[in-house]
């Protein structure tokens, strides 16, 4: 199969893209979070070559993507008081809620749960091309399972390139880490994926939350509560080395490696190759750039990427969690 490249800055494009996932195609997509393999959600034939073209697990339950509140009684059975107060809140945005599963979604996109993951991006582009195919747009990140997280249309094309019908080019991504996935349904609710919509914030909405921790042990995943975010994921080839400490501990790390491949705060001084992550603090800018930045390292042909852990507190929180599962 030939992937086509369209521009999210041509309307034409855009047009095309929406037409093909209408007729059951796949399209990568950009959202504020990263990118996104769309399908259309309903249609279950589409969905299954989801899971082929990334060799997804079937078992793990992917988002459906909307392109306004509307929409929500075609996805959702019922939406809870309290998810309606979640939607005012963040919606559009980087949070997927999850709701009681309609039935005009099939069981193969919500992996035979009877909730389903909703989400309505905050890119402009995604709700465009969503509003244009006339369906909801199952999503999972594009890339390969278990591979890093892509945030540029050329890291979609590294992982599925001739797998997939089109990518829509919309540059670099915003946000740059994948949407807070929040079971409100639960009591109390829980956070089941960190994101950039934080614990605090969700709490001024709703009152407490909890933080899911995936177990230890080798549980099947299609028993627990979110089974694709224990797993290792999000991961680099190479071996993926984190620091709490700071630059003083990176440059001892850095002394016990031939060829260290450092994600590098600016200012910093460590030997070795390094990607220059952002400032050390500006942790928008930091989550922003971390993909590109393991994605770029896992290409200098480094024996070991060393990573500083940033502080565990808001956003701090969601980048601890994805180094330490992109690390395991
Ligand atoms: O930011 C994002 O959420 C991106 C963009 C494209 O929207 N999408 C994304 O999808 O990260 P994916 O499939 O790579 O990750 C979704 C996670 C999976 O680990 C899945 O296990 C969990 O959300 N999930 C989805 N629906 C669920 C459900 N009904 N119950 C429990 N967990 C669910
Ligand atoms: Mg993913």
């Amino acid at each position: 199969m030939r992937t086509l490249r369209l521009s999210a800055a041509d309307a034409d494009d855009v047009k095309q893209a929406a037409d093909i996932l209408r007729h059951g195609g796949l399209v990568a997509f950009p959202t504020e979070t990263v990118y996104g393999l769309g399908a259309n959600a309903m249609d279950a034939e589409a969905v299954r070559r989801i899971f082929a073209a990334k060799d997804r697990p079937t078992w793990d339950p992917m988002i459906v993507h909307i392109a306004s509140r509307d929409a929500l009684p075609l996805v959702a059975a019922r939406v809870p008081e309290k998810c309606l107060r979640l939607a005012d809140a963040f919606f559009p945005g980087p949070l997927t809620l999850l709701l009681p599963r309609s039935t005009n979604i099939p069981p193969e996109v919500t992996a035979g749960r009877d909730t389903v993951g909703v989400r309505m991006p905050g890119h402009e582009i995604a709700r465009r091309l969503i509003a244009e195919s006339g369906v909801p747009i199952a999503a999972p990140s594009a890339n390969r399972f278990g591979h890093v997280s892509p945030t540029t249309a050329e890291h979609v094309l590294a992982d599925l390139d001739g797998r997939i019908d089109a990518v829509l080019d919309g540059g670099s991504c915003t946000v740059g880490v994948e949407s807070t996935v929040l079971d409100a349904l639960s009591e109390p609710p829980r956070i089941l994926r960190q994101g950039c919509i934080t614990k605090e914030r969700i709490e001024e909405v709703i009152g407490p939350v909890e933080v899911y921790q995936p177990p230890v042990s080798a549980a099947p995943p299609e028993s627990l509560p979110a089974p694709g975010v224990g797993l290792r994921h999000y991961a680099p080839l190479t071996r993926l080395v984190l620091i709490e400490g700071g630059e003083e501990a990176m440059q001892l790390e850095a002394a016990r490696h031939v060829r260290p491949g450092s994600l590098l705060p600016n200012g910093w001084n460590v030997r070795g190759t390094f990607f220059e992550w952002g400032k050390w603090g500006d942790w928008d800018m930091l989550a922003q750039r971390l993909y590109a930045g393991l994605r770029w390292l896992d290409g200098q042909n480094a024996d070991a990427i060393l990573a500083p852990l940033p502080p565990a507190e808001g956003l701090g929180n969601t980048l601890r969690d994805r180094l330490f599962k992109a690390a395991k």
